[in-house]
């Protein structure tokens, strides 16, 4: 099936960028990862299959996907230089800017793979970040918190061996919770790609001048930082608990919204392509009910969040824009009630997105057709005119 998944406007965009990882049709709420909707992928499949799928376009055989996970297991260990960087940054630092340094920052120690055409290199590239981001993003999570560093358990799959990162200690064994676990895979999956969102047009960009992968995936981070982007996860946890904390009610809240006072969002509501319900948000939901039964969280902030969203799928205001939750509505009440603090909710967003950041890099620097990317303008500025003889 071939179209314009977001610019189908009735014209043909010749400067739209072509790709056949996702394809996504926003007033229909759909979203497939090479042709298989994104419901039945959440389902059925795991982070490392699926990021197999985004990158290679073939569900992988047993045999690619065991070889492709072990690969990544061996890559787990940051050089310790790198780990001594984090000593270099304060626990105050956010955890995106941390995220976004250390990725730049390993690009220095591989000099000898950074090729953005030749497969191999590419590939090992793509090893790397799969198997490092996960544990620099712990490492900026411990540095928060002052707590020493584990080091990585490759007995562990993708997502034990994370949360074992950041939950585990020195002090005593770590045992992973089969209910985390699960949860967690099946958030990242629904986070791996997305088209050409702001972060991974990011990437693209960057990649077409045939800058590594690993600076490339840093731009991506720091594009996905922002609030109207992935930051809007956080954002969201802030906007309940204001909600809460100042007593003023759902009703007054959504009032402020509407009369746009000092740019108050509704956010996690809204979204650039999908202007009907975002069919990860629904998913989302469904595990924040599981997650918080299983783990016997009761969180009011969950209770805020589902009459918010009651009230603005019933207000015209909202109806008129077409204003639904987005996938980051209901993703931070889960990543609270599993442990993460709030400021690194968009670093689980970042490795949740990887995959898909790596698959368009690839596809693009694989491509013998790719230029530099440039995008086009529309000027809006002064006529010729000459200087100024009395300066
Ligand atoms: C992600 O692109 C992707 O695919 C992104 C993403 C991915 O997987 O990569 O899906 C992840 O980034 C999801 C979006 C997360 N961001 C937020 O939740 C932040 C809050 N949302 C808004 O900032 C906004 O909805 C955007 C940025 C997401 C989309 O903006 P649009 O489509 O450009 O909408 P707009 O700014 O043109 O707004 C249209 C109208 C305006 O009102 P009017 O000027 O017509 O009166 O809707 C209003 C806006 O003021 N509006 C909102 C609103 N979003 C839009 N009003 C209140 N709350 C909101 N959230």
């Amino acid at each position: 099936q071939t179209g314009f998944s977001t610019l189908d406007t009735g014209f043909v965009n010749t400067a739209a960028t072509k790709s056949a990882i996702t394809y996504i049709d926003g007033d229909q709420g759909i979203l497939r990862y090479r042709g298989y909707p994104i419901e039945q992928v959440a389902a059925n499949s795991t982070f490392l299959e699926t990021a197999w799928l985004l990158i290679y376009g073939e569900l992988p055989t047993a045999d690619e996907l065991a070889s492709f996970d072990a690969r990544i297991r061996r890559h787990t260990l940051l050089h310790e230089d790198l780990r001594r960087f984090f000593d270099a940054l304060p626990a105050s630092a956010h955890p995106m800017s941390v995220l976004s340094s250390a990725v730049g920052a390993l690009s220095t120690f591989y000099e000898d793979t950074m090729d953005v055409h030749d497969p191999a290199k590419v590939e090992i590239q793509m090893i790397r970040l799969l198997a490092k981001l996960p544990v620099i993003a712990a490492y900026a999570h411990k540095k928060s918190l002052g707590q020493a560093f584990l080091y990585p358990d490759n007995s562990l799959s993708f997502v034990d061996n994370f949360l074992k990162l950041n939950f585990g200690t020195m002090a005593e064994p770590y045992v992973v919770n089969p209910v985390l676990s699960k949860a967690l895979e099946r958030l990242l999956i629904l986070h791996e790609d997305h088209e050409q969102n702001a972060s991974t047009s990011t990437v693209r960009l960057v990649g077409s001048t045939e800058a590594n992968m690993y600076s490339s995936i840093s731009a991506g981070i720091s594009a996905l930082y922002g609030p109207l982007h992935g930051g809007a996860n956080e954002a969201v946890l802030k906007m309940l608990a204001e909600i809460r904390d100042s007593g003023q009610g759902v009703a007054r809240f959504v009032e402020r919204v509407k009369n746009k006072e000092e740019g108050v969002k509704l956010m996690g509501f809204g979204h650039r392509v999908y202007k009907n319900y975002d069919p990860r948000a629904k998913l989302v939901k469904e595990s924040a009910d599981e997650v918080l039964a299983a783990l016997g969280v009761k969180d009011e902030l969950l209770d805020i969040a589902l009459e918010l969203e009651q009230v603005a799928l019933s207000d015209e205001y909202f109806i008129s824009r077409r204003l639904y939750p987005n996938v980051d509505f209901y993703t931070g009440i889960i990543y609270k009630a599993m442990g993460f603090p709030p400021r690194m909710f968009t670093v689980l967003f970042a490795i949740g997105r990887l995959p898909g950041w790596i698959a368009h890099w690839r596809e693009m620097n694989l491509d013998p057709s790719t230029k530099i990317g440039r995008p086009q303008q529309l000027y809006i500025g002064s006529p010729a005119r000459d200087w100024p003889t009395e300066r």
